[in-house]
Parts: C-alpha cells; sequence; structure tokens
C-alpha cells in the first residue's frame, strides 16, 4: 500500500515537471532556493565550504546542471569544473567535486561525456582531488557505471559514482563496484522509478539500503553513507561499533541546508562528516528533488516565505 509520503513524492515530481510551474518557480521562487544552494558563484560557495570546515565539515561542491541541450554546454561544464578544482586547490579548503553525466552530455553523445568527464578526473589527480559522479535516473544507471569502470581501467582511480538503494539491480551493482575498488556513495535514490525496476515503498528501501551498507562495511573499502534519516544513521554507527570499523573508514554524507545540526553533532563525535554543496544558477530540478523528499522541506520554504 502506497503511503502518504510516497503520494507526496510522486505528487510533487508530476507537478515540478510541467514547464508552466518551472517557468513561474525559476522567475519567482530564486530567493526561496537559497535555502538548498549555496550561491550562484564559484566564490561564494569556496566561502560556504570554509565555513563548514571550520565546523569539522568537509564539502563536496556540485555546480548545478543536468539534462543539457546542446553538447557545447557541456564544455562549458566541463570548464567550469577545472575551475572549479583549481579554486579548491587555490583556496586550500577541503572538497572533492561531484558532477552529473547528463550535465557532461551522456544524453547527447556518450563519447564526448566520457572525454569531459576524463578531463575533470585528470584535472583532479593532477591536484589529489577526488570526483564523484552523481547517479541520475536509470537510464543512465548503466552508461555511467560503464563510464566509471573506463576511467579507473586508464588509471584514473580518483573517481567515485554512486549506487541507489532504491533499484532491484543495487546489490549486484555493489558487488561489482567492490571487486573493481569504486568508492562508492550508497544513498536510498531521488528520481522516480517505475514498480518494475525499483522498489516504491520506503520501507523496502530502507532495508535494502541497510543491506547495502552491512555490504560495503564488511569489505576493506571506504564507504560514503548519504542519508538524512537517523534510522540509517544510527543502524550505520551501531553496525560499525559491533564490528570494530574504525570511524576512519566511512563517512556520513549530507545536503547543504538540511539537518546542519545534525551535521555538525556527528562531526564533534568524531565522524568524518561532508557536506554536499550546490552552487550555480541551474538550481531548478536539484531544488525539485529536496521538496519532493520530505513534507517538511517544503515546509522550511513555506515559513520562509512569510519572512
Ligand atoms: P528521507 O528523506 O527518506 O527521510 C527519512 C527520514 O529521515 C524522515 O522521515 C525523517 O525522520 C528523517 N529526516 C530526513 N530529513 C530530515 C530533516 N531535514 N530533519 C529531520 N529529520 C529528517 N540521489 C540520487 O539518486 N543520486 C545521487 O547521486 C544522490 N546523491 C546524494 C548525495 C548526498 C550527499 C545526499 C545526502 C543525498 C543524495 N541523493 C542522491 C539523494 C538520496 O537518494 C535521497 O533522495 C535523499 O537523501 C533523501 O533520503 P534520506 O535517506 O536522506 O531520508
Amino acid at each position: 500500500m502506497i503511503t502518504t509520503n510516497e503520494l507526496y513524492r510522486k505528487t510533487l515530481l508530476t507537478i515540478a515537471g510541467n514547464p508552466r510551474i518551472e517557468r513561474l518557480t525559476i522567475k519567482y521562487g530564486k530567493s526561496l532556493a537559497r535555502r538548498f544552494i549555496a550561491s550562484e558563484h564559484l566564490d561564494g560557495a569556496l566561502t560556504e565550504v570554509r565555513k563548514l570546515n571550520e565546523i569539522g565539515i568537509m564539502a563536496t561542491l556540485d555546480h548545478l546542471g543536468e539534462g543539457i541541450q546542446v553538447l557545447e554546454q557541456a564544455t562549458g561544464y566541463r570548464d567550469e569544473y577545472i575551475r572549479l578544482i583549481e579554486g579548491i586547490s587555490k583556496s586550500k579548503v577541503q572538497s572533492n567535486v561531484s558532477l552529473k553525466p547528463t550535465q557532461m552530455g551522456l544524453a547527447l553523445d556518450p563519447e564526448a561525456c566520457y572525454q569531459n568527464i576524463r578531463a575533470v578526473a585528470r584535472e583532479a589527480k593532477y591536484h589529489r582531488n577526488f570526483v564523484r559522479i552523481d547517479m541520475e535516473d536509470s537510464p543512465y544507471t548503466e552508461a555511467t557505471l560503464q563510464i566509471v569502470e573506463r576511467l579507473h581501467r586508464e588509471g584514473l582511480t580518483n573517481v567515485g559514482t554512486v549506487i541507489q538503494a532504491y533499484l532491484f539491480r543495487t546489490e549486484a551493482d555493489v558487488q561489482h563496484c567492490i571487486e573493481h575498488h569504486i568508492p562508492l556513495r550508497l544513498v536510498k535514490g531521488a528520481y522516480k522509478e517505475p514498480a518494475a525496476i525499483a522498489y516504491q515503498n520506503a520501507k523496502d528501501v530502507r532495508s535494502q539500503f541497510e543491506r547495502i551498507i552491512q555490504l560495503h562495511l564488511d569489505q576493506d573499502v571506504y564507504t560514503a553513507i548519504a542519508s538524512h534519516d537517523d534510522r540509517i544513521i544510527q543502524f550505520t554507527k551501531r553496525y560499525a561499533a559491533e564490528h570494530s570499523i574504525s570511524k576512519e573508514r566511512f563517512e556520513f554524507q549530507m545536503l547543504y541546508g538540511l539537518r546542519m545540526q545534525e551535521q555538525e553533532r556527528l562531526a564533534a563525535e568524531g565522524y568524518r562528516v561532508r557536506c554536499y554543496v550546490p552552487y550555480g544558477t541551474m538550481w531548478y530540478p536539484y531544488y525539485t528533488r529536496r521538496l519532493a523528499e520530505k513534507p517538511g522541506n517544503l515546509m522550511l520554504v513555506l515559513k520562509n516565505m512569510g519572512r
């Protein structure tokens, strides 16, 4: 049976897909989106990262953009990521970067996308930094995993990706990535996926999430667990403590603007914590996924409207 939260999520993602709603939100909703977006510019984003570092939180910077329409946009994003990696190096903040395959052209020209990501990964390797390839919706799952594997075969092992617990295929993907030494961020999954390939029920997603956390922590590989869910955080802490897994072997990741006190608290307890910090002007799809995740996120925005 579908729960109220699941119905809310599906409805919001459907409404957000309406072009008229998108136009109106972009026109009037910019100041409200600021809660989840660090800045429109690189300098502002680096300033936010510095503040996070001062309280013991690392970052991953995301220059917002996805689903580009023409390939030239991808080269613009590639160059922006190269500037970003240089900026991180110069300012000496503790941050790696996260990017999206469709931002680099995956939907238009997979080989061009590969070359764009490769250029970013090489720049990151030069600066001893790391590139996380975010996982988008299911038409891109296989291609994204193949890109990461190919980069690793070329020696660009400073690249990792994301595995979504809601997909049925997930456990096999985690096993495969472990065998190929591909660093993973584990998440629930943020897109609207059909029942033929993905769990629809929050309880099933959480169970599979716990299974893959356990599977990953049992191996001698570094694990990134990205969730705001207390049950997932407590599960990870408990499992690590019971199996003598050191706090150095994993990190918690959360999104900028969400559960900031919890991020600080975990860092103060000695856990490694990384905040996902998005910046840029193309905030609409990212923003609507955040609103869809939790009615509370929409309430936060509505409360700010009154101010
Ligand atoms: P969820 O939103 O399901 O909330 C579960 C419970 O947690 C709530 O009922 C509540 O009890 C508690 N909770 C949540 N938010 C709270 C808050 N603000 N205050 C208090 N309690 C709260 N997805 C994807 O498909 N591809 C990707 O590449 C990524 N990347 C990514 C990076 C990072 C750093 C994060 C944190 C997340 C992603 N995601 C993602 C998104 C992810 O798949 C998922 O959609 C969201 O994290 C929401 O799921 P949660 O596990 O956070 O809890």
